[in-house]
């Protein structure tokens, strides 16, 4: 699985990517906005720090104002998915976008009769939230494996990112249910690498070295 970083913010995208572990980047109207900077700037930056996959959302709500706002989007970057959201407008103005070979996110995917649509409009991902389903009291992983299923069943090339993931444990059980990609706050991935035992494990090994040569790592 891909892992995404869902964030505006440069100084965690630097961060986060001189671990070598991102692959792309989410970004939506709320993020960009917490970073005070407009959209195209912003993303333009982004794009300057990960060299992967960067998706940008238009803020239109009408089929031509999503077409024209995305082929300017997918203008600022090669590397630039525009977004549009799962309405009736956001999936024709995906199918029309797809056709000229701007990949388009659809996203905010509630259900697998959604994820359906963006596949059939011939999105390059759909973004299923998984978090925002769990706040409601529903199992957001669920929609990820159904919609897995479905897609695996009939051959659709659309990928499923995994987003709104909020713990470690979203982010195992998304690629258990077999997401292709999935999306999450800095905050999450930093968590990922936290085990007590690699802590225990690593002081150990070193007591026991300085111990054996008190002289320091010289004689390594
Ligand atoms: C994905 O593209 C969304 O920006 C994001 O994952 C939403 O996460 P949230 O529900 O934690 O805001």
């Amino acid at each position: 699985m891909r892992i995404f970083l869902d964030t505006a913010n440069l100084d965690e995208l630097r961060k986060a990517a001189a671990w070598g572990v991102v692959d792309g980047v989410t970004t939506n109207p709320s993020l960009i906005a917490k970073e005070g900077v407009p959209m195209a700037e912003q993303v333009a930056s982004i794009c300057a720090i990960v060299d992967g996959p960067i998706s940008a959302e238009v803020v239109a709500t009408d089929v031509e104002g999503m077409i024209r706002d995305g082929r300017e989007v997918a203008k600022i970057h090669p590397n630039i998915i525009v977004k549009c959201p799962l309405t009736r407008a956001g999936i024709q103005a995906c199918s029309t976008l797809s056709k000229e070979a701007i990949r388009v996110n659809v996203t905010l995917c509630f259900s697998p009769a959604q994820a359906l649509l963006a596949a059939k409009a011939g999105a390059w991902c759909v973004s299923p939230f998984v978090g925002r389903l769990d706040d409601i009291g529903l199992e957001g992983i669920g929609l990820i494996r159904d919609i897995c299923r479905i897609y695996s069943n009939y051959g659709f090339k659309t990928q499923v990112l995994a987003a709104s993931l909020r713990s470690p444990l979203h982010v195992v059980q998304a690629a258990e249910a077999g997401a292709h990609i999935g999306t999450m706050p800095f905050k999450v991935l930093d968590q990922m690498f936290n085990h007590p035992l690699t802590d225990k494990g690593l002081d150990q090994f070193l007591r026991d070295y300085a111990k054996a040569f008190p002289e320091g790592p010289a004689g390594q």
